[in-house]
């Protein structure tokens, strides 16, 4: 069945991976891209899709409750899947009140917007928020998360997503509204932003500059390949039972410093230098405050249930990363200059 769907924050790392899959697997669907388009929000990210005919993208601020409002009333929406956030967890230790803006007013803005539109019925609607696993707090040496496992936040950026999770899930337990969630583990991959790790990483190796390691690289993450968190929202958004959660994780557990180590054999190998170059680079800086030790998230629910398994193995997955940083540099040189932000001006403003 043809369905109208709003994607918010499709302009962001991930969000641009949800829209690409949407617009290009579901052509008989239509897809509004809402973004406000931050710091972190660039529409040359879907460059490739734009023209296509069943997408469109809107500039707007979702903190903007009468805006978000007049969007749901004019729209029609049949679905949201919710990724707009302020994602960076430095920036929430600097910035919490940003976060908070977005993250949760945000969120409710959104929810009582559809709340307000779809008036109590509630067939074929749907709102899917994108979650984190950073929720669920730290785990020690051992252990994984569950969808059971109690919410102990500790940036920020982790409080303001479980408080947008406990409002989601309170919009359906309240007003019956159709929602799912899922709480995903750390992606990579194409069109990542380079403050963060990897693509930060791989930029500071490419330019010979300092690669900082916080504290002694000790912390651990589990690595999902972006477009397989995009392949588990569109399973789930499709196949989900309302009022469920699930996690998404890769099963691809990696110390900060030995994914360091491997990043920049694989810098060293592509950009032809010789072996331990791009090593001597690793920096150890102070740690991040209140730093989780690790992450590691059990998918078995999904697996199960909505059969879905990750489908790329992780040094493939960063070669190929690693690759697509090499050869879009002017992305990347964009990204870096701030130039990105006239991408707009020029593209959209002007039709
Ligand atoms: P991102 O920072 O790359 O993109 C966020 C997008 O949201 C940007 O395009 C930005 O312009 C937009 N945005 C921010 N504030 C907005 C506002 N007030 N109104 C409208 N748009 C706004 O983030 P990402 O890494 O792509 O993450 C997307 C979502 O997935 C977030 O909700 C994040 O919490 C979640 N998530 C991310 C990861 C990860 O590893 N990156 C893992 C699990 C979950
Ligand atoms: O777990 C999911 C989360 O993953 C998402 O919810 C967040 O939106 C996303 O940003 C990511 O959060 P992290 O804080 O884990 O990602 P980041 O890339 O910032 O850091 C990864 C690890 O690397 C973390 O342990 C901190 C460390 N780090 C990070 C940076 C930027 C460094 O050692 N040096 C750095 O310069």
């Amino acid at each position: 069945m043809p369905k109208k769907i709003l994607i918010t924050g499709g302009a962001g790392f991930i969000g641009s991976h949800v829209v690409r899959r949407f617009v290009s697997n579901y052509p008989n669907y239509e897809i509004v891209n809402l973004d406000k388009l931050t710091y972190a929000g660039n529409l040359a990210n879907l460059s490739d899709i734009e023209d296509r005919p069943n997408y469109r993208f809107v500039k707007l601020d979702i903190t903007e409750a009468a805006a978000m409002n007049e969007l749901f009333r004019t729209e029609n929406f049949d679905g949201v899947i919710h990724l707009a956030a302020e994602s960076h967890v430095d920036r929430s230790i600097t910035d919490p009140t940003a976060f908070v803006m977005t993250n949760v007013i945000g969120t409710v803005n959104l929810l009582n917007a559809a709340r307000e539109h779809w008036k109590g019925s509630y067939e074929e609607k749907r709102f899917y928020h994108v979650s984190t696993d950073e929720v669920y707090g730290a785990l020690g040496e051992t252990g994984m998360f569950t969808e059971s496992t109690a919410y102990d936040p500790h940036s920020p950026y982790s409080a303001s997503k479980a408080s947008s999770d406990h409002f989601v899930r309170a919009y359906h337990d309240t007003y019956g509204l159709d929602v799912v969630i899922s709480n995903c583990s750390n992606n990579y991959g194409s069109h990542h932003f380079p403050e963060k790790l990897i693509p930060l990483a791989i930029n500071n190796i490419k330019n010979s500059k300092p690669v900082p390691v916080y504290g002694r690289g000790e912390n651990v993450r589990d690595w999902l390949w972006v477009e397989d968190h995009a392949r588990a929202i569109d399973v789930i958004y499709h196949q989900a039972a309302s009022g469920q959660t699930y996690n998404i994780g890769g099963h691809n557990e990696w110390k900060n410093i030995d994914l360091i180590n491997l990043l920049c054999r694989i810098m060293d190998k592509k950009l032809e230098r010789e072996p331990g170059t791009s090593a001597k680079l690793i920096t150890f800086v102070t740690d991040r405050a209140g730093h989780d030790l690790r992450y590691a998230i059990d998918s078995a629910k999904l697996q199960k249930e909505l059969d879905w398994v990750p489908s790329l193995q992780f040094e493939e997955g960063l070669e190929k990363t690693v690759d697509w940083y090499l050869e879009n540099e002017d992305w990347l040189n964009n990204v870096t200059s701030g130039n990105y932000q006239a991408y707009y001006e020029n593209q959209y403003q002007n039709r």
